[in-house]
């Protein structure tokens, strides 16, 4: 199953998703770049999450805060003390960290050095603000997005005249220094969350906490991970995050065993109740009519942007054995077809003209990608046999190809290809836009 992943990561590298970053150097430890179809892939799965938590949920709204916060944010938050720190053992000679797990006789791993007891190294990621590098100067690059939110809590809860219960949404990048960031884009020390922060009274938090961990297990489902490859499960009290009071991690089957892709946290009254305390600026929500004042109970979402896209890909990747387009070639080997959801593919049509050597063809076939391309993100390729152009969209999840070819010029006709299921039809080119649209859509 490991070979799955090899097989993932030399795919995506291939196809132009996903490069190791600074590779001409050797690459920079966990570091990776989207090319475009993963940058692609990525804002069709952020733009579906977008649309899913504001455009179709009462009483959400957006925000994007700054990385770079007050240092004081994450002193109040919990991030700075231990509640926020990997358990590690550091090797006396070479200075590397371990998982006490991960070390045998209490010797080095790497070099046989003696080891230091068990310590909680914290997972901040330090940089320096300003022209000087002392400790006044350091700041941190956000662990999580979701403080920004409590940061904003009143602007937002007053330019936008709001009521509780309300969510706010944001999409972002966050920094973690992980001791040991691993399986390709799973673990890494810079990353993208999409968190919602739910502000709702504490009488309804558990409702609430429900509520959200129903509606985000649907989403996975609705686009397209099986039952069977995701669970919910209830963290215990001495596993949660320092800031939760209940914890439940929705996890994806992946090929190196089940990992967390999202986790729905009930912060209680932890953050706006620390952010008081030590801001000294009073965020108790107080309702009008009921002339309460209370700390609002926040329920969270948050996924891993990075994370979910690794486990749509693998959930998207299949071998056909045998080979299933006609080259004679493809039947020796399995081909591979990446059957990414309908939504979230970076490519939805790509237009292929049957030769390259006959003018007309070509110029057919270039006119129909200037009239598609307004429309969807089309692809335009015409070189290889017509078979290895096939196996190539197939292994980028590409969902419809139009083929134009000696019929074409005939009768104003093309052969419209859908991926997964391999069927052919004729349609018109001047009602293609309209089928195209009602194909992707429906
Ligand atoms: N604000 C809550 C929070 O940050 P978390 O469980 O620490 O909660 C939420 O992180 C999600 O962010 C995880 O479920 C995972 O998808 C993603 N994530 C966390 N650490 C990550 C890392 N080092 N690399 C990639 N994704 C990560």
């Amino acid at each position: 199953m490991e070979n799955k992943i090899s097989k993932i990561v030399s795919l995506t590298k291939r196809r132009g998703f996903i490069f190791p970053s600074s590779e001409i150097y050797g690459g920079f430890g966990s570091s990776y770049d989207f090319g475009p179809l993963g940058v692609e892939m990525k804002r069709n799965l952020k733009q579906i999450w977008w649309q899913e938590m504001i455009n179709n949920h009462d009483n959400i709204v957006g925000l994007d805060a700054a990385i770079l916060m007050n240092p004081k944010v994450w002193q109040a938050s919990g991030h700075l003390t231990a509640g926020f720190a990997d358990e590690l053992v550091e090797c006396k000679e070479c200075k590397k960290r371990f998982k006490p797990e991960e070390v045998k006789d209490n010797k080095c791993p790497e070099c046989g050095g003696k080891l230091t007891k068990p310590r909680k190294f914290n997972l901040m990621m330090k940089t320096f603000v300003g022209p000087v590098e002392d400790n006044a100067s350091t700041a941190y690059l956000r662990a999580e997005t979701c403080q920004g939110i409590y940061m904003n809590f009143e602007n937002v809860l007053n330019s936008m005249r709001l009521k509780i219960p309300f969510g706010i949404a944001q999409i972002g990048k966050a920094f973690r220094n992980e001791i040991n960031p691993k399986n390709f884009i799973f673990r890494t020390r810079e990353f993208e969350q999409m968190e919602m922060q739910w502000f709702c009274h504490p009488k309804q938090a558990n409702k609430w906490f429900n509520f959200w961990k129903k509606e985000r297990i649907n989403w996975y489902l609705s686009l397209g991970i099986p039952q069977k490859d995701l669970r919910a499960i209830e963290i215990p009290a001495k596993r949660r995050a320092h800031y939760a009071q209940r914890q439940v991690d929705i996890e994806y089957r992946f090929p190196f065993g089940w990992g967390e892709i999202e986790g729905i946290h009930n912060r209680g009254d932890w953050d706006l109740s620390n952010h008081s305390k030590h801001s000294g600026k009073d965020l108790k929500y107080f309702n009008q009519e009921s002339k309460e004042k209370y700390f609002p109970n926040i329920i969270e979402t948050s996924v891993g942007v990075e994370r979910s896209l690794f486990a749509f890909l693998v959930n998207a990747y299949q071998e056909i054995k045998g080979g299933r387009t006609k080259t004679t070639k493809a039947v020796k080997e399995a081909e591979v077809v990446l059957k990414i959801h309908k939504k979230l593919a970076p490519i939805k049509v790509a237009i292929l003209p049957l030769v390259k050597n006959k003018p007309k063809i070509v110029k057919k076939a270039k006119e129909i990608y200037k009239t598609l391309k307004p429309h969807f993100i089309c692809l335009y390729d015409q070189v290889g046999s017509i078979g290895r152009r096939y196996r190539r969209i197939d292994e980028t999840g590409v969902l419809l190809a139009v083929t134009v070819d000696f019929q074409t010029l005939e009768d104003k006709t093309v052969t419209l290809r859908d991926r997964d299921t391999m069927k052919q039809e004729r349609i018109k080119i001047k009602d293609l836009v309209k089928v195209l649209k009602e194909k992707l859509e429906s």
